[in-house]
């Protein structure tokens, strides 16, 4: 698939079939999540694949109780890793890091989607249950949770605001 069909295809997934994914489809997703860009190439992030159950209806509840995530036959939890930005002081725990797991997850999403699988970007959860559920150190913070599986619904585009109005010439 061309990654610019790619690019205007992929739709958030929320309902998935009971169907499995396979652990080297899992492996291949983080290999191509970590082939984004990072800052100094210190690749300061970390993937978490959730099988289990019990830890995903955990993991759906410290989501605001977004249960789809517990129907999805795997979820992918991205986290910053602190110690691997160390190097770049405030700024690299400010802002690289969310660069470098922002990339990595649409990397993610945009390889689902070439698969023929479905995921979505789930930002909304209370960190600390996450971070005792997952067993997290101090160091490694949970910033996305990503239920991937085969999709059960086919959703419509949603709108996007038109290039000619996010777009300025120059300057402000
Ligand atoms: C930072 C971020 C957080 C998000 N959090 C959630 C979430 O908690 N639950 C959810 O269902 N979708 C979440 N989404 C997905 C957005 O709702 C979705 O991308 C947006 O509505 C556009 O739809 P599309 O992905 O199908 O194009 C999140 C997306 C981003 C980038």
């Amino acid at each position: 698939m061309e990654v610019k069909t790619a690019i205007r295809e992929r739709r958030s997934i929320r309902a998935f079939k009971t169907d499995p994914v396979a652990e080297e489809v899992v492996i291949e997703l983080i290999e191509l999540a970590n082939m984004a860009p990072s800052a100094g190439n210190l690749q300061a992030r970390e993937f978490i694949a959730v099988r289990d159950d019990k830890t995903k209806e955990a993991l759906a509840a410290a989501a605001l109780n977004q249960m789809f995530i517990s129907e999805a036959p795997v979820c992918i939890v991205v986290c910053v890793n602190y110690e691997r930005i160390a190097h770049y002081g405030e700024r690299g725990r400010e802002l690289y890091v969310f660069h470098d797991t922002g990339a990595a997850i649409q990397n993610i999403l945009l390889a689902v989607h070439d698969m023929g699988l479905g995921a979505v970007w789930v930002g909304a959860f209370d960190e600390d249950p996450v971070k005792r559920i997952l067993n997290l150190p101090e160091h490694i913070r949970p910033v996305a949770i990503v239920p991937v599986g085969h999709p059960v619904e086919q959703p419509k585009m949603r709108v996007r605001r038109d290039p000619s109005d996010i777009l300025r010439k120059e300057s402000w």
